[in-house]
């Protein structure tokens, strides 16, 4: 393990504090390695920039170095998102309860949409999908988003106060994104919280390992989850709305100009899938952000210092929060022939691991790559949001979401301590990284809280 296991990204000197092991005994899934993986990316990379590793007995192939990963991402013909296809799921004893669950409960049919299809079924979808999601619809939600931040940073000024410290994670991080995507699919104040429950479950078990039991509880939610939706959607058929879920079922594809693609609207499942992916993807990735981005401010406190007397510089804050922190550290494609990357030759049905977080920090790409620098030039050609037909669909909203958050905190705090840097805790899974608790005192500019 490195010795900086515990400290925070930043000030990760990547590769220079591996133990005397190095990449012997890495394990991806080990909760450990997940507290600092940096040290390990980093190694991955001076090496051949192709890890390959154990996972439960199946081999798996890291792919660290940036020109590698984004000629992966680009490459869907021979690096396919279709990774769940072929596993054993089905005839376990999950799989079979879950069914059954499915069944019984009447839930609708799970099918696969964005992330895991590959073109030229992902362009039906992704064609479908953009005429819902527009640069329009998420612009039009910047008032609620300034509106939310605002009345939490109110909160956060409120309740510590006294100097007692709240959780930043649970108190602003985590409700600002569900609260977002709630309002982008008109779902009413009163159903936020069983929204939330839903969101957490479709992310449950990704990238960790949970029980069968907790896979199944998970399963429970996500089948309230799509009758919940699958109503909503029925209704706008006969009295449509100005909303995204109306916007998704009128969505079409032009006969004349679909080049080979299917033109069939969406169904009820499809749909249900694709609302559960905006989730699956916006949520807890959105979360990580703003936590690790307050973290980073409160490291620099000269960048800190900018902020406040320019609230403009939110927009760089925050996409070098993005590059340094990459909240999906990786994603999974399988090789759907023998191919080849570098110098490391894979077999065909090989399953890789684009990892993004590490092409972020390559040195090949970024001066000093393990620094905070907002300033700092070709920041946004970062990873974070994938790349190539996947790229991810939520960007601008994301983007948008974490510079005005970033704006605001310039605009109406003085000074943010957290007071829990030498116990902070990252969650344990691989996928989706980002921190447990980050516990904040603030100060605002008004002086409510000085002294
Ligand atoms: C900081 C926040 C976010 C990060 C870091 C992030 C990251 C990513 C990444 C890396 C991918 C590509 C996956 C791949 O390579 O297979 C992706 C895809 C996707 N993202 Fe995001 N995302 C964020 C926010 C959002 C938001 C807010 C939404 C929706 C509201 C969203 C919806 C999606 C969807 C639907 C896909 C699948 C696209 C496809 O396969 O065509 N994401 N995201």
């Amino acid at each position: 393990m490195p010795s900086n296991a515990h400290t925070n990204h930043s000030d990760d000197v990547a590769g220079e504090t591996l133990t005397d092991g190095g990449l012997e005994g890495f394990n991806l899934f080990d909760p450990e390695v997940q507290q600092c993986p940096h040290a390990y990316y980093a190694e991955m990379q001076k090496e051949s920039g192709v890890f390959e590793t154990d996972v439960f007995g199946t081999p798996i192939y890291l792919v660290t170095r940036y020109e590698d990963v984004a000629a992966c991402a680009m490459n869907p013909t021979t690096f396919s998102s279709r990774f769940d296809a072929g596993s054993m799921e089905g005839n376990s004893e999950y799989g079979r309860r879950s069914q059954e669950l499915y069944d019984t409960e009447g839930g609708y049919e799970r099918i696969g949409t964005l992330l895991t299809v590959d073109p030229p079924e992902h362009t039906r979808y992704r064609r479908l999908v953009s005429q819902a999601f527009t640069p329009k619809v998420i612009a039009q939600l910047e008032p609620t988003i300034r509106e939310l931040t605002g009345e939490l940073i109110n909160q956060l000024i409120s309740s510590t106060s006294q100097g007692t410290p709240v959780d930043f994670v649970e108190a602003f991080a985590v409700p600002l994104p569900v609260a977002v995507i709630a309002k982008a699919l008109n779902v009413p104040d009163d159903r936020l919280a069983d929204f939330k429950r839903w969101s957490d479950a479709s992310v449950a078990g990704i990238g960790t390992n949970i029980s069968i039991e907790e896979r199944l509880a998970a399963d429970r939610e996500i089948i309230q989850f799509q009758k919940y939706f699958a109503a909503q959607l029925e209704s706008r058929r006969d009295s449509p709305e100005d909303d995204l879920l109306t916007a998704l079922l009128n969505a079409t594809i032009d006969k004349d100009a679909n080049e080979g693609i299917d033109s069939t609207p969406l169904e009820i499942a499809e749909m249900l899938s694709m609302i559960q992916q905006l989730l699956v993807a916006g949520n807890q990735t959105t979360t990580h952000l703003l936590g690790e981005m307050l973290l980073l401010l409160e490291e620099h406190p000269e960048e800190w210092k900018r902020l406040t007397s320019d609230p403009k510089y939110g927009s760089s804050v925050a996409e070098e929060a993005l590059r340094l922190a990459a909240p999906t550290q990786g994603m999974f494609r399988v090789a759907t022939e023998k191919t080849q990357i570098g110098s490391t030759t894979l077999p065909a049905g090989a399953r890789v691991v684009l990892v993004y977080a590490a092409a972020n920090r390559d040195p090949e790409v970024w001066n000093n790559p393990d620094e905070f620098q907002p300033a700092r030039e070709a920041q946004a050609k970062h990873l974070s949001f994938g790349k190539g037909p996947h790229y991810c669909v939520g960007a601008g909203l994301a983007r948008l979401e974490v510079r005005i958050v970033a704006e605001e905190l310039g605009k109406r705090l003085s000074a943010i301590s957290v007071t829990n840097r030498s116990e902070l805790r990252y969650l344990p899974g691989f996928v989706l990284r980002g921190p447990e608790r980050v516990e904040v005192v603030v100060n605002d500019k008004g002086g409510m809280n000085d002294g």
